[in-house]
């Protein structure tokens, strides 16, 4: 089988199929790799902002990188299939696999339509590469819709390329990945996904060619290992409250073994973002299918730690405010799921703050990106312009989300603005030596 035309005499033609995170990455990544870019979008807002050269979210070193190549002319974005079906030798399909309502599987309603669409104008040979985080056994099914529904027919070759792109790092894991996992069924599969990876290949970036089942699971396993590590430290958490030890030392003296390593090791109010939680659910959800129920039970712990962990925070808030919280005012000190992005998507910040309005807190959030989605997602809690203001009046201020604006603040003139001088550091990166000395009482979950 060959896979698209011959590409001696021109660049490689790439299309990316959804344009949000993952593929405003993909697509300028692979302009800059040197291809010819379509990336494909429906949303006409986001197509709008994508042709202008700027990224549909916030993401440092994305919009120079989309705008470089939107210039040059080597990329740009349609929301018509028939420009990018017969013209590109290779299809990434990026859209999004989010959590079914009421269940814990992936819903691919998306990656579904990605077929619709496509496959109707695919005359001539392609490889068509999912990078979507999908349940295992996906690829088989979706190259089968693309051979019975493309004129192309067998000539369709479907391969799966997992990315573990970080948010507000994606630029760097884009160009520059630490691993290349191909999923294929062909020699001529690998050797077109060679070419695409050129580049990161000829840096030294490890490859490692398998099946597509493998390659579903590598995804699907290093979320869901990232999980443990971080619900494994949370848990420990709790015990260093108990014995009155300190968490962050131990995971930094953890992490000195290098069999275990440091990453991934921050206790704090436990993971949230858009891949994390709802890759380890359908992680569970696939493993029940398949029958696999070890799995399950492992998982459905690291789960239950991490949700545990929000409410545990609640109850630190709750000892230092007493039993009324009504007339209570509370200042909460990001809204992003991380720092670094704007992204709230099970956000555990903006769950805390949910919780304590709910006890009848007066509640007033700061995050330095992600305003507007907050403001979105939980219109009734207040919102402050700068961290400053946020804690007018505060009885107790909550620092939610690692932004190092946070930990720059003063806390000694923060003290003249606050109705009582007790923090909470949630995401233990608060100078506690500095804020003690200004005069605040100083609780971390996890520290002595
Ligand atoms: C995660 C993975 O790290 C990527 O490899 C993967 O490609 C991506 O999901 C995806 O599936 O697309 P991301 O969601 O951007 O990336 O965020 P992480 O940096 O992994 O952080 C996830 C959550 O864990 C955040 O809420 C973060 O605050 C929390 N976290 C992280 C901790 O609580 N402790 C840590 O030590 C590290």
């Amino acid at each position: 089988m060959t896979q698209g035309t011959p590409t001696s005499e021109r660049p490689l033609r790439i299309s990316v199929i959804g344009t949000n995170y993952l593929g405003a990455n993909t697509a300028a990544g692979m302009a800059e790799f040197g291809f010819d870019v379509i990336g494909v979008e429906i949303d006409e807002h986001r197509l709008k902002l994508l042709n202008d050269g700027k990224a549909p979210l916030y993401e440092p070193g994305l919009d120079p990188l989309l705008k470089k190549h939107v210039d040059s002319g080597r990329l740009r974005f349609t929301k018509d299939y028939t420009e990018i079906a017969d013209w590109a030798d290779v299809h990434f399909i990026c859209v999004g696999t989010p959590q079914t309502e009421g269940s814990d599987a992936a819903d691919l309603s998306q990656v579904n339509s990605v077929v619709d669409m496509l496959a109707p104008g695919l005359t001539r040979p392609c490889l068509v590469v999912g990078r979507s985080t999908v349940p295992v056994g996906t690829a088989k099914l979706v190259e089968q819709r693309f051979q019975t529904e493309a004129p192309a027919g067998e000539g369709i070759e479907l391969a799966w390329q997992p990315e573990f792109l970080r948010e507000a790092h994606g630029v760097e894991d884009t160009l520059h990945p630490d691993r290349l996992v191909f999923g294929v069924e062909t020699e001529a599969a690998e050797t077109r996904l060679r070419q695409v990876f050129a580049q990161p290949i000829a840096e030294g970036t490890p490859v490692v060619v398998c099946n597509r089942p493998t390659a579903e699971l590598v995804k699907g396993g290093a979320n869901a290992f990232l999980a443990t590590k971080i619900s494994f430290i949370n848990a420990l958490a709790e015990m260093a409250d108990a014995a009155g030890a300190d968490v962050t030392q131990l995971a930094d003296a953890l992490g000195h073994d290098k069999r275990i390593g440091r990453g991934m090791l921050n206790a704090g109010p436990g993971y949230g973002g858009g891949c994390l939680p709802k890759d380890l659910r359908s992680f569970m959800a696939r493993a029940g299918e398949l029958g696999v129920e070890e799995v399950i039970t492992l998982l459905r712990e690291v789960d239950d730690i991490n949700q545990r962990r929000r409410g545990r925070i609640v109850d630190v808030v709750h000892e230092l405010l007493g039993a009324e919280w009504v007339g209570k005012k509370v200042t909460v000190l990001g809204a992003a799921f991380k720092a670094g992005t704007d992204d709230v998507r099970d956000s555990p910040a903006l769950d805390v703050a949910g919780r304590i309005q709910l006890h009848g807190a007066t509640v007033t959030v700061y995050d330095p990106e992600a305003m507007e989605n907050a403001r979105q997602v939980r219109p009734t809690l207040r919102y402050a312009a700068s961290a400053a203001e946020a804690c007018e009046g505060a009885h107790l201020v909550l620092h939610l989300t690692e932004w190092p604006e946070f930990r720059e603040l003063d806390p000694a003139a923060l003290r003249g603005a606050v109705e009582n001088p007790v923090v909470v550091d949630a995401r233990l990166s608060l100078d506690s030596k500095k804020w003690r000395d200004a005069g605040w009482t100083y609780k971390a979950p996890g520290k002595p």
